[in-house]
């Protein structure tokens, strides 16, 4: 049954004329295919059996964001919470072949919440180079009566090769509000004065506290329970996939992954169990063709939370 939903809820649905004419733009593998059958691709099915099929080292950066250790309902298809050892030998059981997709200069970033972080850094460091930790303060989050509120998440960065791989400082820098705008000889120094107010651009850290989870009046939103925000998926791209790379994500979700490297001009492809999910990524990939907005990157640059309203004045 429908679910009610309020006048302004945005919340992105899919009906049943629009389930039968996206089918068409999802697939299954069934047989070894080439980089070219791979890209651009949504594959609906299990990844266990999409491993086997999918080119070895076609991927420039892979962004992974699993079922964590909890029990979770995904549209029907339940991940149930076990124990940490069980949890690693599930890590176990697919990082090392999806990192077999991942080129020899290519990175990889991994998702998970405090319960999983340290399963997710142990197997990781099996077959990669960690080369950070990311803390993500995503702000919302379930209070406890008996615990602290979890309002934060890790990425985990790593690479093939520590010596080659590819990092865009550059287009990842954040548009940050001036506190003391110190001038030298008269002149600001690195910062600009705006029709908008004092604004400087400053080095990404890692740690996010400039992205919200997305929510209802937001376009990007779903019904997924751990959508992802497409800012966020932005700042992984723009860092450490070159223009024209092939990103791919092997817990695709609603598509965030493919839906931002698409509107970053990136060759994107993902595997995702649910068939409602891959459907969704379709229709947001379609919508993707003609608006290419992303909340929160406006003009190039990544502003802080809260400027939205600055931000729609640059367009
Ligand atoms: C944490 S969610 C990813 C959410 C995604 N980042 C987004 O923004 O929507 C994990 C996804 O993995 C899918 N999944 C779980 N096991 C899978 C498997 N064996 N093969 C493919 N997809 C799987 C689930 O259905 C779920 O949609």
């Amino acid at each position: 049954m429908e679910k009610q939903r309020a006048g302004r809820n945005r919340t992105m649905t899919l009906n049943d004329a629009e389930r039968e004419e996206l089918r068409k733009e999802i697939s299954i593998l069934s047989d070894n295919c080439t980089v070219d059958d791979a890209i651009d691709k949504t594959f609906n099915q299990d990844l266990f059996e999409a491993l086997d099929y999918l080119p070895k080292h076609f991927a420039d950066l892979i962004i992974i964001d699993p079922p964590y250790n909890l029990s979770k309902n995904f549209a029907g298809n339940k991940f149930l919470k076990t124990d940490d050892a069980a949890y690693i030998e599930y890590v176990r059981s697919w990082l090392p072949k999806v990192m077999e997709l991942l080129k020899p200069n290519g990175s990889v970033y991994i998702c998970c919440d405090w319960k999983c972080t340290s399963a997710i850094y142990q197997v990781l460091s099996e077959c990669a180079v960690v080369k950070n930790r990311i803390t993500w303060q995503r702000e919302k989050g379930r209070g406890a009566k008996t615990n602290w509120k979890n309002a934060m998440e890790d990425i985990w960065f790593g690479v093939a090769d520590n010596n080659d791989y590819y990092f865009d400082v550059e287009a990842v820098k954040q548009k940050r509000r001036v506190i003391a705008p110190y001038k030298e000889d008269g002149k600001a120094k690195d910062w600009e004065e705006t029709d908008e107010g004092k604004f400087r651009l400053t080095h990404p850290s890692n740690f996010w506290d400039d992205i919200s989870i997305p929510y209802w009046s937001m376009p990007e939103n779903t019904d997924h329970p751990t959508q992802k925000p497409e800012k966020l998926v932005a700042k992984l791209i723009l860092a450490s996939c070159p223009a024209d790379g092939i990103v791919f994500d092997p817990f695709l979700g609603s598509g965030t992954t493919s839906v931002v490297a698409k509107k970053l001009g990136r060759h994107y492809c993902g595997v995702e169990i649910n068939e409602e999910y891959a459907l969704l990524a379709a229709k947001r990939l379609r919508i993707a063709d003609t608006d290419v907005d992303i909340q929160g990157y406006t003009d190039g640059v990544f502003w802080e939370r809260n400027t939205l309203n600055l931000q729609k004045k640059k367009r």
